[in-house]
């Protein structure tokens, strides 16, 4: 009745002046019109709410606005608000609306663990967000971490696994040595003495790309901690990952604000690509020429390259060098600078008395620690204090999102294949059920860890695609740590306004970047002996002189 109500009204046809249609819309009874608006409101709103995927039966929804659904609760700091709903609806795991897409928030360490880890074969697939997969992508394709689950992905991340396997990290670590004498060398050169406090993130970043690049094209970028080239690849890497960021592209969710003359966000994603573009097809350029004239250095690429078996397409390559580029650059440093600056703070100077202590007990011979550090992992307490950092800091607070691809059970709900899944890795690092006093820095929970016991923490994601470069990242966490902490004594710096925040979250310079970006601050340095420090330097230079 009421439908046949509405047809007849918007059977208008096109050449009908429109004060006939009024005359006509005039001569229903008031009721009418006040049922037909409130009709016509009501699909407008279904309309808005509308999602990629139907709502899920039986999983808590957040209620949201329409057209924005929950996004604009959420703001620029998603880890903490749907940490906060969790706590207060008590609902580990909800579903939201991020504009029109229905997305999966897991808040909690063990319902982290129920769909990553114990349903890891169905949580192995990535979606595609527009300014990600649409604009960004569109010369280089895509990373294996943003890759969704086919045959292609498989090879990819198979080739990269294998190159980034316990045996093919201890073969990197001559490179590791040498960017980790690089970076100490600098910062005792540039803090004359324990005089002069040093900001420590740009030399974690050329530490980071240098290992990256050496192991991919088998090129490193020469210079100081300002060389032109090395700023380039670290800045355009930085905003291409923040394209990538769950919570930095409402266009990713609202399709409205896609449109040219709305969208900033396509010029500037448009204007990276092209400059990333640039610098990826340098360094392939420079080994190839190097391949052809049988000057390269072994390294991943070449070997694909080079190998007459090797299945991977040129596409697939391309693939692989812009995730080795991008993997390591912004996490690897974000652990290492947060890390530094947790132990200049006041509560940083025990750890590092008790981290010294516990070095000198397995190395007690001068300048020991500093090359055997390269081949082993003896120091329980280094080991520990890698861990605390990765769950403290956790620098993907809202980790690479997955999609299903089979049907999964929790708590009698049937959570359809094809749903999205955030894991807010932050919250789920700072549960309380599962972490004695997450909120406290404390390497001692990791003392007792036996290997393989299971996730320690969420910082490098978990189960069927858990990040592939974990063994490097914890070698390079170890090895760095364990020179600086027998190096120097780091002491906060002078100047209060310095001192670095530790939050975790706020230390965060950009709140909606996808990894945590740290704010500047400074740290001091107290050389322990000067005369063993420019030894050890001098053997690592001996010893990497020729790579
Ligand atoms: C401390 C350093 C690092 C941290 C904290 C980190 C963290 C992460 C996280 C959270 C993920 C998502 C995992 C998931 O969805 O469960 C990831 C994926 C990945 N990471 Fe890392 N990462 C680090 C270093 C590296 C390095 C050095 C490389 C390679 C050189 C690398 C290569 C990858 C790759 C290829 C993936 C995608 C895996 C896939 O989608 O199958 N990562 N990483």
């Amino acid at each position: 009745m009421f439908g046949q109500a509405l047809a007849r009204s918007l059977e208008v046809e096109d050449d009908v002046p429109s004060s006939k249609a009024m005359s006509m819309f005039s001569q229903l009874s008031p009721t009418t019109v006040s049922f037909l608006l409130l009709s016509i409101i009501f699909v407008l709103i279904k309309l808005a709410n509308r999602t990629d995927q139907p709502k899920i039966k039986g999983l808590p929804e957040i209620p949201g606005v329409p057209v924005f659904g929950n996004l604009l609760q959420l703001g620029s700091d998603h880890a903490r608000v749907a940490g906060a709903w969790a706590k207060k609806y008590n609902w580990p795991v909800f579903q939201t609306r991020l504009g029109n897409r229905r997305i999966i928030f897991a808040n909690t360490f063990d319902s982290v663990k129920h769909f990553w880890v114990t349903n890891q074969s169905a949580l192995i697939s990535r979606p595609t967000l527009y300014t990600f997969h649409s604009v960004v992508s569109t010369s280089q394709g895509f990373t294996i971490g943003t890759s969704p689950w086919d045959e292609s992905c498989k090879r990819r991340r198979k080739a990269a696994a294998t190159a980034l396997n316990r045996p093919a990290v201890q073969s990197y670590m001559p490179h590791v040595d040498l960017e980790c004498n690089v970076a100490i060398k600098d910062m005792y050169k540039d803090s004359k003495n324990g005089t002069v406090d040093i900001d420590p993130r740009k030399y974690f970043h050329r530490f980071a790309l240098n290992t990256s690049l050496t192991l991919n094209y088998g090129i490193r970028i020469d210079g100081g901690i300002d060389e032109k080239l090395l700023r380039e690849v670290v800045h355009v890497e930085r905003v291409v990952s923040n394209f990538r960021s769950t919570s930095n592209n409402w266009q990713d969710y609202i399709p409205i604000l896609r449109l040219p003359f709305i969208s900033r966000q396509n010029t500037d994603a448009a204007q990276y690509r092209a400059r990333r573009d640039k610098y990826l097809q340098t360094f392939l350029d420079m080994l190839k020429d190097r391949i052809a004239k049988g000057t390269d250095n072994p390294c991943i690429t070449g070997t694909i390259l080079k190998d007459p078996e090797a299945k991977l397409n040129d596409a697939e390559i391309k693939s692989i060098c812009l995730t080795m580029v991008s993997a390591g650059i912004d996490t690897v440093p974000g652990n290492l600078i947060m890390g530094l600056g947790y132990l200049a703070s006041p509560e940083g100077q025990e750890i590092q008395k008790k981290a010294y202590e516990e070095i000198m007990k397995v190395y007690p011979e001068d300048g020991e620690a500093w090359e055997k550090c390269l081949y082993e992992e003896k120091v329980p307490y280094i080991t520990a204090l890698t861990k605390e950092i990765l769950r403290f800091w956790t620098v993907i607070p809202i980790c690479l999102p997955r999609t299903s691809i089979k049907d999964i059970e929790y708590n009698g709900v049937t959570v359809p294949a094809g749903s999205v899944f955030y894991m807010n890795a932050w919250a789920a690092d700072y549960d309380d059920s599962h972490f004695k006093d997450p909120t406290k820095f404390m390497p001692e929970r990791y003392l007792n860890d036996q290997e393989g016991s299971g996730t320690p923490h969420y910082g490098y994601g978990a189960g069927s695609r858990m990040c592939v470069g974990s063994h490097l990242g914890n070698r390079e966490i170890y090895t760095v740590f364990l020179r600086m902490l027998t190096a120097f004594e780091i002491v906060p710096a002078q100047d209060k306004n310095e001192w670095p925040i530790l939050d975790p979250i706020e230390c965060n310079s950009i709140p909606t970047a996808l990894t945590t970006e740290p704010k500047p601050f400074k740290v001091g340095f107290r050389i322990r002996n000067k005369e063993s420090l420019e030894r050890w330097i001098k053997e690592s230079d001996e010893r990497t002189k020729h790579l």
